[in-house]
């Protein structure tokens, strides 16, 4: 039984003075995930946004709160962030010594925990935590900034994750993140991906619920032939 596929619009390049009209839109378009971007200008040469705009985005919206954190020291924020409401939280391999102690450390303050890996780093550096997450983010560009263009190589490593994942009989969804639009969706979706994030190819359109729309129904063919 395949998963569903999920499109997670990015926050990140919405407006951020009508954000509240910009998530209905994708509301209106069938998102049932909403992505945020957490940034520190230390992990990543970017700041965005943090534990209040969680809040906020709470009170703004049923759709499930899926936290980026692209932090140093993310332990320190986890409690924060799970407090204010976020229900999915991802730390970065590179962002922690403790990668095992994160994912735990979300789980325990009620959240999915979920294990982030740059382009440069291979699968395998999260083979001694796949069976502890809820989600693996397969990063597709650089983090720091939308609106990059799409590594390719990243498909090979989603192949490698579903792979692992039947391999040993695991459950985690795999999550991509990084120049994800109308262009790479059916392959994504083929590789193994089953969240799409995506903030340039929703929110720079004239239309975001069209957008989200029509990467849904791609993503449907597409996981139709991957059955
Ligand atoms: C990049 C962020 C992404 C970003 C994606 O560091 O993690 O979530 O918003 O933006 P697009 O879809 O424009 O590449
Ligand atoms: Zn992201």
């Amino acid at each position: 039984m395949p998963h569903l596929v999920e499109i997670a619009p990015s926050i990140l390049a919405a407006d951020f003075a009508s954000l509240g009209e910009g998530i209905r839109a994708v509301e209106r378009g069938g998102a049932t995930l909403l992505h945020v971007d957490v940034m520190d200008g230390h992990f990543v040469p970017n700041i965005s946004i943090g534990v209040p705009v969680v809040a906020s985005l709470r009170k703004a919206t049923r759709l499930p709160l899926d936290v980026h954190l692209m932090i140093e020291n993310p332990e320190q924020y986890i409690p924060m962030f799970a407090e204010a409401g976020a229900d999915m939280i991802s730390v970065h391999q590179e962002a922690t010594p403790h990668l095992d102690r994160a994912l735990a450390m979300i789980r325990e303050h009620g959240c999915q925990p979920g294990a982030v890996i740059n382009p440069a780093t291979p699968v395998s550096m999260l083979s001694e935590v796949l069976g502890g997450v809820d989600h693996v983010l397969v990063m597709s560009v650089n983090p720091g900034f939308g609106g990059q263009k799409f590594i390719r190589g990243t498909l090979e490593k989603i192949r490698q994750l579903k792979l692992t994942r039947e391999r040993y009989n695991l459950s985690f969804r795999i999550e991509v993140d990084g120049g994800v639009g109308p262009e790479n969706v059916a392959d994504l979706v083929r590789a193994g991906a089953e969240i799409l994030v995506a903030g340039t190819s929703i929110f720079h359109t004239a239309d975001p619920a069209e957008a989200v729309r029509e990467m849904k129904q791609m993503a449907g063919g597409a996981l139709a032939q991957r059955a």
